[in-house]
């Protein structure tokens, strides 16, 4: 019991609203589960229980409300098998109503509960838990995670992945499995990943794995690098603060070892592409989920200025439902802080199937879509727990930029140019660091604006990215009704929304655009809505209600590093102003491992 609510505990970063464990002991289950956080979890618990083998799971719910019924574990109508589940079953209803026909009944609302009596029904075939489990899963269409058990078969667990990531843990003597290394590493550093359509049986001294179709397949067992995974938050109030102060030595990583200051360019170990290969790309295609998507658009941007070859950004989701036409002359990129999310890894494999080469730009090292991609840039920016990403938003921009210097210098780039990218890349840590110096001054501005209810983000070009991260970032924590707008797009209708309590953080670099940014700055304050600038001089101060100033970093390359913090700052003090749950925000999951 003290094991699985540590490692639940260790998984509450990435979003939950109900917690619940089953206990195995003296052929029959102790199952509690409760709405809320593991805390509650915890003291509904007995402080002692002699149960030496048991499932647990932190729900965020899909099918059926967050409630104590909904709750995982799920028992099958006889309450002999219970299961944890991470996805979705697709065709729940359609089977729903078929075992409902065949005399079966449900206490709960989630598609979960109705793969636990597919299971018991597989079952009554032939007593055999995996074959059982193994039966059922091919009837089912979606994605899951899944550890099961029988209450007459003590010791033994079976576990199976689609979709969702499962990893057995080798202990001595004893076995673990979770949906995250961070569960598992107060307790071994051995691990097993599964791959999709894997079934396996474990017992507490061995573990078997097979395919869906039962022949036994073979997987080498890894070492977790446990420093990368550990993290605390330190003298932080918050992971969020911690890892927005991390982003300099975030980036000094990301950096280490890739800037070749002979050729003025930079240096990747991990492409797995020769020269020749990635000259002959025509175009570039930037895909991931949300903040990834939007650091996507920020380093298409980089690498078509930089190195003159068009590149786009499109979020994977959108990408993996409309039939992409996959063309062989695109390098496509996946973009993941987790390497998990379900969308994104779908879109590689839609690629992948095309005969497409896409590369991983993922921080969780040895993660699905690292593993799947094969190839790319790992983001070192160390372990991210906070749900909203900030050090891997800040080494996501920095690793395209260095992409970008790399395909430039095989391109037009001079070697003068790139140097003065390398140097602007170097300076950025410690101009970052003077910046996180000034965090009282973002935090007096967001005591201003924390008590209004709308705010617009503007921007053009990078800008734009930058203006949707923000208004992301502020929506995720402070639940402050943020939009993103080009700035040019402003007057073609949202204007209409613009008056004294309609805030707009108006982004300002200081490039060619610095007076039509001007420009639509007066008009919104000519409909009076206040306006705080984050800009690189002080050329508007007259201009605006607020201005930022952060220094120019020595290459518009890298300005949009720069410009990014203030907003991250802003985002989290007005979170705090207003009373939220800034590491942990309503209704949101670090790793979204369901469509
Ligand atoms: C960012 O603050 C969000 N938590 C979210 O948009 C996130 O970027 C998205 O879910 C993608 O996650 P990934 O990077 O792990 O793939």
């Amino acid at each position: 019991m003290p094991i699985l609510l540590e490692g639940l505990s260790r998984l509450e970063y990435r979003g939950y609203d109900s917690a619940g464990v089953a206990l195995q002991k003296s052929g029959k289950f102790d199952l509690v589960k409760r709405q809320g956080r593991v805390g509650e979890l915890r003291a509904a618990l007995p402080k002692r229980n002699a149960a030496t083998a048991g499932i647990g799971h932190t729900r965020w719910a899909t099918h059926g409300e967050p409630s104590d019924v909904n709750a995982h574990p799920h028992c099958d109508d006889t309450g002999k098998i219970v299961i944890v589940h991470n996805g979705i079953v697709e065709n729940a209803q359609e089977h729903r109503e078929g075992l409902e026909a065949r005399g079966h009944s449900f206490a709960s609302d989630t598609d979960s509960e109705v793969l636990a009596v597919l299971i018991a029904e597989a079952y009554a075939v032939d007593e055999d838990l995996a074959a059982a489990v193994r039966r059922a899963l091919q009837s089912v269409a979606g994605t899951y995670g899944i550890a099961v058990m029988h209450c007459d078969r003590p010791g033994e667990l079976i576990v199976g992945r689609n979709g969702s990531p499962v990893i057995i843990g080798v202990g001595d003597k004893e076995m673990f499995v979770a949906s995250d290394v961070s569960a598992l590493v107060p307790y071994t550093r051995q691990v097993v990943h599964l791959e999709d359509g894997e079934i396996a049986t474990l017992s507490s001294k061995s573990y078997e794995i097979q395919d869906l179709h039962a022949t036994v397949t073979d997987r080498p067992v890894a070492l977790i690098d446990a420093e990368a995974v550990l993290a605390t938050k330190g003298d932080h109030a918050h992971f969020t603060l911690k890892e927005i102060h991390e982003q300099p030595d975030a980036l000094r990583r990301v950096m280490q070892g890739r800037l070749n200051h002979r050729f003025n360019t930079a240096h990747f170990g991990g492409l797995n592409l020769e020269p020749r290969e990635l000259m002959a790309f025509k175009r570039i295609k930037i895909l991931g989920c949300g903040s990834a998507y939007i650091s996507g658009t920020i380093g298409a941007s980089m690498i078509e200025r930089l190195a003159r070859l068009p590149a786009e950004a499109e979020s994977a989701a959108e990408f993996r439902y409309r039939n992409p036409i996959i063309d062989p002359d695109t390098l496509y990129f996946a973009v993941s802080q987790s390497g998990e999310t379900y969308d994104t890894l779908t879109a590689v494999q839609e690629i992948q199937r095309k005969g497409g080469t896409v590369l991983g730009v993922v921080n969780v090292v040895g993660s699905t879509i690292a593993r799947q991609c094969g190839a790319g840039m790992y983001l070192h920016a160390g372990p991210e727990v906070a749900v909203v990403s900030t050090k891997t938003f800040t080494n996501t921009l920095a690793a395209f930029a260095l992409f970008a210097l790399y395909l430039g210098r095989m391109r037009d780039v001079s070697p003068a140019e790139g140097e003065r990218v390398i140097e602007a890349l170097e300076a950025l840590p410690a101009q970052m660091e003077a910046v996180i110096e000034r965090a009282e001054d973002f935090h007096d501005i967001a005591k201003r604006y924390a008590n209004f209810d709308h705010a617009y983000f503007i921007g053009r070009c990078e800008g734009f990215g930058l203006a949707q991260e923000g208004a992301l970032k502020l929506k995720e924590i402070s639940y402050l009704h943020a939009e993103a707008y080009a700035a040019s797009e402003l007057k073609h209708g949202p204007l209409a929304l613009i008056d004294p309590q309609t805030p707009t953080f108006a982004i300002v670099p200081n490039d060619d655009l610095v007076k039509k940014n001007a420009s639509t700055i007066a008009e919104i304050r000519t409909r009076k809505g206040p306006v705080v600038a984050i800009a690189q001089s002080d050329e508007i101060e007259a201009e605006v209600d607020d201005l930022v100033v952060v220094p120019i970093s020595g290459h518009w390359l890298t300005d949009s590093i720069m410009l990014l913090l203030p907003l991250q700052f802003i985002a989290y003090f007005v979170a705090l102003e207003r009373g939220c749950d800034v590491d942990k925000p309503r209704n949101l999951a670090k790793s979204v491992t369901v469509e």
